[in-house]
């Protein structure tokens, strides 16, 4: 994976693109890493190029820095966009990643041309949700990533793909082992600190998607469809048969939407 300054990152172009038609930025979820996308960078055949920032110490990478905001995450955004010579991207954040693309357009919303924001929310943890919070800080210390697989599996991925698609669940478990106690620690840090950025929305006026899995519990379709009626011209897509990872679960469905809402809005 190449790396600039402090992030690596998965890139796509398609072969023989002279000029693309822009460039696809796409942010990872908690507790996974930029290798979830593997399924997106099919989406360099419609002439885009596909970047995707392996964020701050995810996946093996150094945590003698670490990033323990959303803020954080969006300056390294910035700085790897700058470090590429990229002026603007199609934002597509998934939950955590939806979380940093809140980030990015309160503070840099002019690298932003569009928006896909994938089984996230924009609002803040509940009191109970910063409880569960703490619960996964010290069983990560604890027991390890492992711990947190175990625990966070049954939520990541819908029932469909448990029961029909087991190579699905062996990857998600996979990525989230990658990653160090630490890094993961860090994270859940940053998500129980981000701030609520359900104001943000009346002022989103870049094409934006809406996408959630039908079966997403962590971030339930209800919850989007509030956010696609907050954002004026947002799209809304549904995609059957999915959980939360709704781009692993159903890449198909997941790629057709966002190929649909390249193609007619951006
Ligand atoms: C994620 O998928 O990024 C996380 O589940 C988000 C969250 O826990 O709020």
């Amino acid at each position: 994976m190449p790396v600039i300054g402090r992030l690596r990152y998965l890139e796509a172009a398609a072969a023989g693109t002279a000029r693309p038609r822009g460039t696809l930025l796409l942010i990872h979820a908690f507790p996974l890493n930029a290798r979830m996308w593997e399924p997106q960078l099919a989406l360099a055949a419609n002439g885009w190029r596909v970047i995707a920032p392996q964020l701050r110490s995810m996946d093996g990478g150094s945590t003698d820095q670490p990033a323990t905001s959303m803020d954080e995450h969006a300056g390294d955004i910035v700085d790897l966009l700058d470090a590429l010579h990229v002026e603007d991207a199609v934002v597509a954040g998934l939950s955590m990643g939806g979380y940093i693309a809140f980030a990015l357009f309160r503070h840099a919303p002019r690298y932003i041309r569009a928006m896909v924001l994938a089984d996230t929310r924009p609002q803040a943890d509940t009191p109970e949700g910063v409880e569960g919070r703490r619960k996964m800080l010290a069983l990560v210390k604890e027991k390890g990533p492992g711990a947190v697989a175990d625990e966070m599996m049954p939520k990541l991925l819908g029932e469909h793909t448990r029961r029909t698609r087991p190579e699905v669940a062996e990857r998600v478990r996979s990525l989230i082992l990658a990653s160090s106690a630490d890094a993961i620690g860090n994270a859940v840090t940053a998500l129980m600190t981000r701030p609520d950025s359900s104001p943000l929305l009346p002022s989103i006026h870049v094409p934006t998607l809406v996408v959630v899995g039908e079966h997403d519990t962590i971030t339930p379709p209800a919850l989007s469809e509030q956010m696609h009626q907050a954002i004026k011209g947002s799209e809304y897509v549904v995609i059957p048969n999915a959980g939360h990872l709704a781009n692993l679960e159903q890449p198909e469905a997941f790629n057709a939407a966002f190929a649909r809402f390249l193609e007619h809005r951006v």
